[in-house]
């Protein structure tokens, strides 16, 4: 029987030092890409071009692997870049420093009228509003702070993770949702919040000592047009795409990219989501309705019965999942232009499911991978999914013999 392994999940890196900073569900389990590493010997440059958090440049870079990582998402870009940064131990002093003065300098008798409050939608689902007030005033005093320091990146990381820990938001779906009910303020939550923000500075100086062995670069860019960002070659590629199941990566790290500048508005947030591969959310849907899907084939036997079934239930569905295939397909296309002879790929996929129709992923990722002209194509379960019955996650591999 195939288990769920959450050890191959995000939650395995929850207590993993740097791997721990901030969570986003989607992001895999460093022991995949740990186990990819040992089965194949020491490559000599890996990409990863869809790095999200950046898991794969911090494996690598732990174990003195060179790599490359490429992420449309500029809040992950950042966040990935400050979790391979090098620290030295004045910086890491500094940023325990920095939170206990902005920790001192939070004032009383605030209201909302008085601070900042990031433009999210709804604001009041993610917070009390007294909650809000010491938030904003956190992060005002963490923002009055001039140039991004490594000590201010640290403290606001540590921020984000407060404000997580402090707001309404579950984690016990695929993705973030809301808990059912508000609690009450506590008047000692004040100060609580506060001592929160300290411990998180505290805990993330301490793993941030551990030092990281070798250079990892970060792009941010379309893995659509990787020949364009990429001016070498690679031998080896690791990495999880998204999947073909709506889950929107935007969605998810919104209430960070909200708090942090790097979105102002709903309309921003579905542009974003639409240049993503697999993005569905706010304007992104509206637009796959006129979606039209061209010329390029998908090279699997079945996917177009696969897409009618979908469309027959919903033809927005139907262009979703055609679009996705038709942006993985481009991928595939550009990846093989910038890969060394004798690469290894190792995509790490799951398949999904419309109404009663199963999108079989892995088996047509190596479909695609076949046309594009790599060899020894084949796929494995890695794990059960915890979401619907039939789904399950693959690790896809193949090489490039050139
Ligand atoms: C499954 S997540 C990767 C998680 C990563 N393995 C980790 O451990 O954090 C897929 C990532 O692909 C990114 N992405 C989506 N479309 C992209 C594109 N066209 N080019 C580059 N990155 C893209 C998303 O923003 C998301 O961060």
């Amino acid at each position: 029987m195939i288990s769920q392994r959450s050890d191959l999940t995000f939650k395995h890196n929850l207590k993993q030092g740097r791997h721990g900073w901030l969570r986003l569900t989607p992001a895999y389990s460093i022991k995949i890409v740990q186990n990819v590493l040992a089965s194949i010997g020491k490559p000599e440059f890996v990409l990863d071009p869809f790095s999200g958090t950046g898991t794969t440049g911090l494996v690598c870079a732990e174990l003195g692997i060179k790599s490359d990582l490429v992420e449309i998402n500029p809040f992950l870009v950042w966040l990935a870049a400050a979790k391979i940064a090098h620290y030295h131990a004045d910086e890491l002093d500094a940023a325990n420093a920095l939170a206990r003065d902005v920790a001192s300098k939070v004032c009383q008798n605030m209201t909302v009228d008085d601070l900042w409050i990031p433009p999210l939608n709804y604001i009041d689902r993610w917070w009390l509003t007294e909650r809000l007030i010491v938030l904003a005033n956190l992060f005002d005093r963490l923002k009055n702070i001039c140039g991004e320091t490594a000590a201010v990146k640290l403290c606001l990381i540590a921020f984000c993770k407060v404000v997580i820990n402090w707001s309404n938001a579950a984690f016990n779906h695929q993705s973030m949702s809301f808990k059912k009910h508000h609690q009450r303020f506590l008047p000692e939550e004040r100060d609580m919040i506060i001592n929160d923000f300290i411990t998180q500075v505290q805990q993330i100086a301490a793993s941030a000592k551990l030092p990281v062995l070798s250079k990892v670069t970060i792009h941010q860019g379309d893995s659509r047009c990787l020949d364009r960002l990429l001016s070498r070659t690679y031998d080896c590629v690791i990495t999880s795409p998204p999947y073909p199941n709506r889950m929107s990566y935007i969605r998810e790290v919104r209430p960070y990219m909200y708090w942090l500048g790097f979105l102002k508005s709903a309309r921003e947030a579905g542009e974003l989501d639409w240049q993503a591969i697999g993005g569905t959310w706010g304007i992104a849907t509206s637009r796959l309705r006129w979606w039209q899907p061209g010329n390029m084939k998908i090279p699997h036997e079945g996917f177009e019965n696969t897409i009618e079934q979908i469309s027959v239930q919903s033809p927005i569905l139907g262009n979703y999942v055609h679009k996705y295939f038709r942006d993985i397909a481009t991928h595939i296309d550009r990846l093989s232009r910038v890969l060394a002879a004798g690469a290894k790929i190792y995509y790490i996929v799951g398949n999904s499911k419309f109404y009663d129709t199963l999108v079989p992923v892995e088996q047509i990722y190596m479909s695609l991978l076949r046309e594009y002209g790599f060899s020894n194509v084949s796929s494995a379960v890695l794990r059960k999914r915890n979401s619907k019955k039939e789904l399950y996650e693959f690790a896809v591999s193949a090489d490039w013999l050139g």
